[in-house]
């Protein structure tokens, strides 16, 4: 990145701070794409995201100028291919930390999603790029709702931002992207340092997990269903109790319905 210049940018560690952008993590890909050679955990945020996507080809869209949508690329080679699970919990986890340094206890909605009081208030999209069996790219995308004060079409009773949930305004949203980044390199460093094994990731993972052992109902096929939610195994397969035992289901196999 260090050759680019774009107008109205601002640059601080690794960070590139634009006004607008279609989506962070479409703008990160085709650098990738065009063989610019970005370092490991080259960012970028924008203060307006104008085609942001999110999990299971939905869009993500957000009050401009209030919340945190950014994107960084790493080169995971550490990982196999079949450890990709790894890597998302290391993501959530790291969002995890930052929300505890704050005060806020936030629960995990697997596979992508980060609550507060049981509303969603952060999305993460990893989109990876394999050489044989290991990760050779990931970019990481991650929206989190910070200063919004209002939800509109349906998302009333089911997203939230930091502002709703704990009163507080985050002034600075650039200085607080690269606050959240450091929680992140902290979590992956320590993983690749081996001081966290993936059975750790794994313990702290499910405890923090929403609705963990607790009745929901979930949507799988064309059925609906209530189930107990277990845990998660390393391998992101979420295991639900029914009524004939426990199945276990991959991500895009199942999803959660909000009663
Ligand atoms: C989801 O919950 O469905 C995932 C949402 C991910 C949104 C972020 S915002 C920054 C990055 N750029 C995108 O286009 N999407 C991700």
């Amino acid at each position: 990145m260090q050759n680019n210049t774009f107008s109205g940018e601002s640059r601080r560690q690794n960070l590139i701070v634009l006004d607008e952008l279609g989506s962070t993590n479409d703008y990160l890909k085709s650098e990738l794409a065009n063989f610019k050679p970005l370092p490991e955990w080259s960012a970028i945020m924008a203060r307006h995201q104008t085609a942001g996507r999110g999990q299971r080809d939905s869009t993500w869209t957000v009050e401009p100028k209030s919340n945190l949508t950014f994107s960084f690329v790493l080169y995971p080679d550490y990982l196999n291919l079949q450890d990709h699970f790894t890597l998302n919990m290391l993501i959530s986890l790291g969002i995890h930390d930052w929300l505890i340094s704050k005060g806020i206890t936030p629960e995990i909605k697997w596979p992508n999603d980060i609550l507060i009081n049981h509303k969603k208030v952060c999305g993460i999209l990893i989109e990876n790029k394999s050489a044989g069996m290991k990760i050779k790219q990931s970019v990481v995308g991650i929206g989190v709702n910070v200063n919004q004060k209002q939800f509109f079409d349906g998302l009333e009773n089911t997203a939230s931002s930091l502002f709703k949930e704990t009163g507080i305004t985050t002034e600075n949203l650039e200085e607080e992207c690269l606050n959240l980044l450091a929680f992140l390199q902290n979590r992956i460093e320590n993983f690749k340092n081996k001081k966290l094994t993936t059975n750790d990731l794994l313990k702290t993972y499910n405890n923090f997990l929403f609705l963990r052992d607790k009745p929901a109902r979930y949507a799988s096929s064309d059925i609906t269903f209530q189930a107990i939610l277990r845990k998660v195994d390393a391998n992101g397969q979420l295991y639900l109790e029914q009524s004939d035992g426990i199945k276990t289901y991959f991500f895009k196999e199942v999803r959660f319905l909000m009663q």
